[in-house]
């Protein structure tokens, strides 16, 4: 039970892997868009992550960094909306993830499934390193850096949200009993006005006297209506209501985002290391001849041969782009082998590139001008940094390092 629900900020992070494809587009990146109207959004380029595996290949980086944030740009993302930083930029992520390491037990990053899953699979590298081990808990770092409530991401890194759950709760336990809580506490409830302040008290007595978890959830949702405490006093209130300490270092919870059904060029799912994938700013020559080549239903060796859309990846790419009627007419005209594969194509290769254009027209002005997007990552990483600051300072002063 996160102590945050209430909370609206969001942050979310990709690594720089170069180009992104339609894959990418209808997954993550049209929910990114969405979120950003509806939550304060941070989303930045984890740029440390990817030496965590690429620390031979780091040549890249940098330009991969900068065509990523293009690629969000074109598909919607907005500055003026959401945070955009790089992650190296924030340099206190280094710092938050070095403190947080020294209450991480090695058992916690050794049990995280994608540690070993990703040691086998890129198994052409050495990751038997210190970097690599830890790379869920720079995540984690990641997260609390910005108290963020909602962490958007797909079902493989459920567990690193996870485990920066319980990182959090071991911070605010080890770090959170600050001297004089419970005054400060008791403040806080008279900052609650009589009425809500009397219904907290009480609430909270009935759970913890007779451990009402009922109680507990009314507590809770008290605390979520009030306007009038700071971020701290309701971080506190939460706490005593459990008996507990400060919360220094909210738990977050991740908001899964649904995996991309889109299919690649062969009928598999669209990845960049299959090469089966339709960049999300590829040029219209080149989507014309990545539709025109792909492999159609094998039992349509000549014209006159009736075919199955079901079995046809052309057909799984119809499905997600085109509108009934075309739909129908596809899977008739290819049943009755009315319709040959290529003119089965061009509707779909138009559909794409109608999509694509409103893409490239928005990445024109950065393509053109690359100091455009410097000045973007520029300004959202001094925003996130300010917000890094502060944290860093509260974790620092928790632990009793902050020599003020
Ligand atoms: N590990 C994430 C991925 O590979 C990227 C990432 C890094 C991230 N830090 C994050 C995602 C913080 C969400 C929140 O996709
Ligand atoms: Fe695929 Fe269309 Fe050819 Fe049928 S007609 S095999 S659906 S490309």
């Amino acid at each position: 039970m996160s102590s945050n629900e209430s909370n609206q900020r969001v942050l979310s992070g990709m690594r720089p892997t170069g180009q992104l494809h339609l894959g990418h587009l209808h997954g993550v990146l049209k929910n990114w868009v969405q979120l950003q109207h509806e939550y304060e959004c941070f989303f930045f380029v984890a740029d440390f992550h990817a030496l965590t595996t690429q620390y031979e290949a780091s040549e890249n980086i940098e330009q991969f960094t900068h065509e990523t944030v293009v690629d969000w740009l074109a598909a919607g993302v907005n500055p003026g909306a959401a945070t955009v930083f790089v992650q190296s930029r924030v340099p206190e992520h280094a710092e938050l993830h070095l403190l947080l390491s020294m209450i991480t037990p090695l058992s916690w990053l050794e049990r995280v499934p994608s540690y070993k899953d990703q040691q086998l699979k890129l198994n052409d590298k050495d990751l038997a390193t210190y970097g690599f081990l830890g790379y869920p808990l720079l995540q984690s770092a990641d997260i609390l850096m910005y108290k963020a409530g909602w962490v958007p991401v797909g079902a493989d890194q459920v567990a690193h949200v996870e485990l920066t759950r319980e990182v959090a709760r071991r911070f605010n336990h080890i770090y959170g009993r600050e001297p004089g809580f419970e005054e400060h506490a008791e403040a806080a409830v008279k900052k609650m006005g009589k009425k809500a302040g009397r219904l907290y008290s009480q609430l909270r007595r009935e759970y913890l006297e007779r451990g009402d978890g009922e109680s507990l959830e009314r507590a809770r949702a008290l605390l979520q209506e009030q306007q009038n405490l700071s971020i701290g006093d309701t971080e506190r209130l939460f706490g005593y209501l459990e008996g507990g300490g400060r919360i220094i270092l909210p738990e977050p919870q991740s908001l899964l985002t649904e995996a991309s059904k889109m299919p690649g060029l062969d009928g598999e799912k669209m990845s960049k290391s299959y090469n089966n994938f339709i960049a999300l700013r590829e040029a219209p020559e080149v989507v014309e001849e990545k539709v025109r080549t792909m492999q159609t239903d094998p039992a349509r060796v000549r014209l006159t041969d009736a075919g199955e859309p079901n079995n046809c990846p052309v057909y799984a790419l119809h499905e997600v782009y085109s509108d009934e009627d075309t739909l129908t007419w596809a899977a008739e005209g290819c049943r009755s082998a009315g319709i040959g594969c290529v003119d089965c194509k061009k509707p779909l290769i138009e559909k794409i590139n109608e999509e694509q254009a409103g893409y490239r027209q928005r990445a024109e002005p950065f393509e053109k001008e690359p100091d455009l997007v410097q000045s973007i990552i520029q300004e959202g990483s001094e925003k996130a940094r300010a917000v890094a600051r502060e944290t860093l300072e509260d974790v620092k002063e928790a632990i009793g390092i902050s020599h003020r």
